[in-house]
């Protein structure tokens, strides 16, 4: 790369002892710190601006054929948002909880849609858009949530996606108010997410010596 950028990282990373100066973190923290977030703070107001910086990370990724057919709709606290709250089911692994909590609702969301034809390439494209934008979020101090369970119509009639495009996916973005972690299992146990007395979010993740095969 033009600035060195890896080799920089290589020599901070194996540098050994003394301090460390990380200008960023590892892609092992951004990953560990992306769980998937169903309550957030309503101290913390999501810009417009900051939704833009994380959609430009579209500019960066993988797409097949570099067909680059999805577009995306940054939508902040005001009716809009209300609009596409109202529409979306958020942990339906634990229903009795009825999350979001109450004034703990995201209200900032960025919907991913296409005109593009609903094929797997498109979907794998969203895949990887999905995973970069919230790691983008995550380098900025922000959490989200992937949302596929959403009512499509409901959301494309009131905010007013043309009529040749398609709603693919809504990602919620915000400041986490929960405690979410990983638990490593072997393959075959229970991947049920689950909430402890605390409250406390616990993600079972199959553990990596289990994902050979
Ligand atoms: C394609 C996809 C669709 C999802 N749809 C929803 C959804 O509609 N509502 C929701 O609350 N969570 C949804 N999630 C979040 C998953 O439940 C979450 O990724 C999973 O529980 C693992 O937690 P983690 O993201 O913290 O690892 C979705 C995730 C993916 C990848």
């Amino acid at each position: 790369m033009a600035d060195n950028y890896l080799e920089k990282r290589y020599a901070e990373i194996n540098s050994g002892g003394g301090r460390t100066a990380y200008s960023n973190p590892s892609i092992d923290t951004l990953l560990a710190r992306n769980r998937s977030v169903r309550g957030y703070r309503k101290d913390n107001v999501v810009k417009i601006q900051q939704l833009e910086r994380i959609i430009a990370v579209n500019t960066k990724v993988a797409s097949a054929r570099n067909r680059q057919a999805l577009r995306f709709r940054p939508v902040t606290q005001g009716p809009e948002a209300d609009a596409i709250l109202k529409s979306v089911v958020m942990g339906a692994g634990l229903p009795e909880l009825h999350l979001p909590l109450p004034g703990t609702e995201p209200e900032a969301f960025i919907l991913v849609a296409s005109s593009a034809e609903e094929d797997q390439n498109l979907f794998i494209d969203l895949g990887i858009s999905l995973q970069s934008m919230l790691l983008k979020a995550v380098s900025m101090g922000l959490n989200g949530l992937i949302i596929r369970a959403f009512n499509r119509e409901g959301i494309e009639k009131a905010l007013e996606i043309p009529k040749d495009m398609r709603l693919l996916c809504v990602l919620a973005i915000g400041k986490s108010g929960e405690k979410v972690d990983t638990v490593p299992v072997d393959s075959g146990m229970s991947l049920a997410y689950y909430r402890d007395a605390e409250g406390t979010h616990h993600v079972p993740k199959v553990k990596a010596e289990d994902l050979l095969f």
